[in-house]
């Protein structure tokens, strides 16, 4: 392939990408954007292996690595739980990370690289693997214990160093006198050693970074990964001279911090002290300060909770976590459509971070085929709660937690959240008075209009629709 027929395949490529994106913004054109993905994806890898770069020598290895990536890849997607996504998405930032890393020091040591590059133009090319492997390493690291505090093999409690402000100064501070150095090395021995030393400074500072942030704070983490993962490949991009992977890596490095902001919207806070970490402690208190909600919780039957259901005229659903391990999504459209049908009004309220990932709600309605029109976002419905009869909630906590609005010691404290205590009655379907992922007390179980189904989502949601329909 020649190079001019290359550099319009990455063209296409990229305005496919672009497409993609716009496609993914909405449920009802996301099954388009994902084909325009695959079909760029595809024109991409094609331009590459068959472009001006790559020899016919080099077949052999592309060969033998895309048959060993595909397989993992198929093993992978055959396997994985969709409760297990978050963490797979993490472990996938990982490698994009590794890629990063491993790329920056072959060009390094790669004689033929850097050959015919002299002054400015050689600096240029030394701080662009210096930084690539330096972004790299900060994601390799920091998604690995992502993905540890999202598979539960670490504690979700975010790990405070004291100093920790002052350790992560002194780091920096390391990096950029060692960049200095390795910018003005000599020789390819003179440079590595300051190549290492920052290698695993920031090997360190990923795992600090992502050890110190915990609980509710994880989404900002899942999709500020997400963000470092695009800028490592754009890093790479600028290493290997790849103008798609620039673009591609830039597109997916602004996207990603886009929804981190969003993030932090939707649970107030501030970007820079979510990454500063610390979530649960508030000055040095620990989570459980906030005030113990007291009272009773009163706990009812399939069958009175189908009782409730066939009296109302307005009903909300909201899903959470518990949905997906329960796999009880089909189960919950089953009872919606019985309910539509008999001229009920159900709608969906979705939380931004409900769940375990962005968009893990709306992902699980789209498959068990809800009509994307009854499926609302938090702002939409907030205020229709006083006029609901029936709130359900599905194996949700955190995000129907009232103590996020009313208790300023809760560590989850102005995070917004679903009204549910404002309707008429509200239903909590859970196994057990457990707490949710940021590990607090829920004061909603104990309210005089609220009751408590326990078991599993889906057992009990197949008891409620066996009940509606007799
Ligand atoms: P959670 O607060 O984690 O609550 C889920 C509840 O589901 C648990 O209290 C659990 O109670 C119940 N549950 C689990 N399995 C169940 C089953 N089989 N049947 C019925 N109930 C079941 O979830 P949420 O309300 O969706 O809030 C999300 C939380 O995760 C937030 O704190 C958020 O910050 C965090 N988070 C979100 C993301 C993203 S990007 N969305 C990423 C990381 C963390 P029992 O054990 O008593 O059943």
């Amino acid at each position: 392939m020649s190079e001019s027929l290359a550099t319009v395949s990455y063209l296409g490529a990229t305005i496919l990408f672009i497409l993609c994106l716009g496609g993914l913004s909405h449920p009802e054109t996301s099954r388009r954007g994902n084909l325009y993905g695959i079909i760029g994806m595809t024109i991409a890898v094609l331009a590459t292996v068959f472009g001006p770069r790559v020899g016919a020598a080099g077949y052999a290895w592309i060969i033998a690595a895309m048959a060993a990536g595909a397989g993992i890849g198929v093993y992978a997607a055959r396997t994985v739980q969709m409760t297990q996504m978050p963490e797979l998405v993490a472990l996938m930032h990982s490698l994009v990370g590794l890629a990063a890393m491993l790329v920056g020091f072959a060009n390094y040591i790669d004689p033929a690289a850097s050959a015919q590059m002299s002054g400015a133009e050689k600096t240029i090319h030394e701080i662009e693997i210096y930084v690539g492997i330096l972004i790299g390493a900060v994601t390799f690291s920091g998604s690995v214990i992502a993905f540890g505090k999202l598979s539960g093999k670490i504690s979700g409690n975010p790990m405070l160093l004291p100093a920790r402000h002052w350790i992560n100064l002194a780091g920096l501070l390391v990096v950029i006198w060692f960049g200095r150095e390795f910018i003005n090395a000599h020789s390819l021995s003179e440079g590595m050693l300051p190549l290492v030393v920052m290698t695993a400074i920031a090997l360190l500072f990923g795992i600090h970074m992502v050890m110190a942030i915990g609980g509710a704070d994880m989404p900002v983490v899942v999709s500020m990964l997400n963000s470092y993962s695009g800028w490592a490949a754009a890093a790479t991009g600028f290493m290997l001279s790849n103008d798609l992977l620039i673009v591609t890596g830039a597109l997916v490095g602004s996207s990603g911090a886009i929804l981190s902001y969003i993030m932090c919207a939707a649970m107030n806070r501030h970007f820079i002290s979510v990454i500063a970490g610390g979530f649960g402690t508030t000055g040095g208190t620990p989570a459980a300060a906030g005030a113990q909600p007291a009272g009773e919780v009163v706990a009812v039957t399939a069958g009175d909770t189908a009782e409730l259901l066939r009296e109302a005229k307005n009903v909300i659903i909201v899903p959470g976590y518990g949905m997906a391990v329960a796999q009880a999504q089909h189960t919950v459209y089953e009872i919606t459509k019985l309910l539509r049908e008999k001229g009920v009004n159900v709608r969906f309220g979705i939380h931004p971070v409900a769940g375990r990932m962005p968009g893990h709600m709306n992902v699980l309605l789209a498959e068990a085929k809800v009509p994307y029109d009854i499926v609302q976002e938090m702002d939409e419905l907030n205020d229709d709660f006083p006029q609901t009869d029936v709130a359900m909630i599905i194996g949700a906590n955190d995000i129907v937690n009232p103590g996020a609005q009313d208790d300023p010691n809760s560590p989850i404290a102005g995070m917004p959240v679903l009204e549910v205590w404002k309707a008429k009655t509200s239903i909590v379907m859970k196994r057990s008075m457990a707490s949710g992922y940021a590990g607090v007390d829920n004061p909603l179980f104990y309210k005089e209009n609220n009751r408590m189904l326990f078991g599993d989502a889906k057992k009990m949601l197949d008891e409620v629709l066996a009940s509606l329909k007799s």
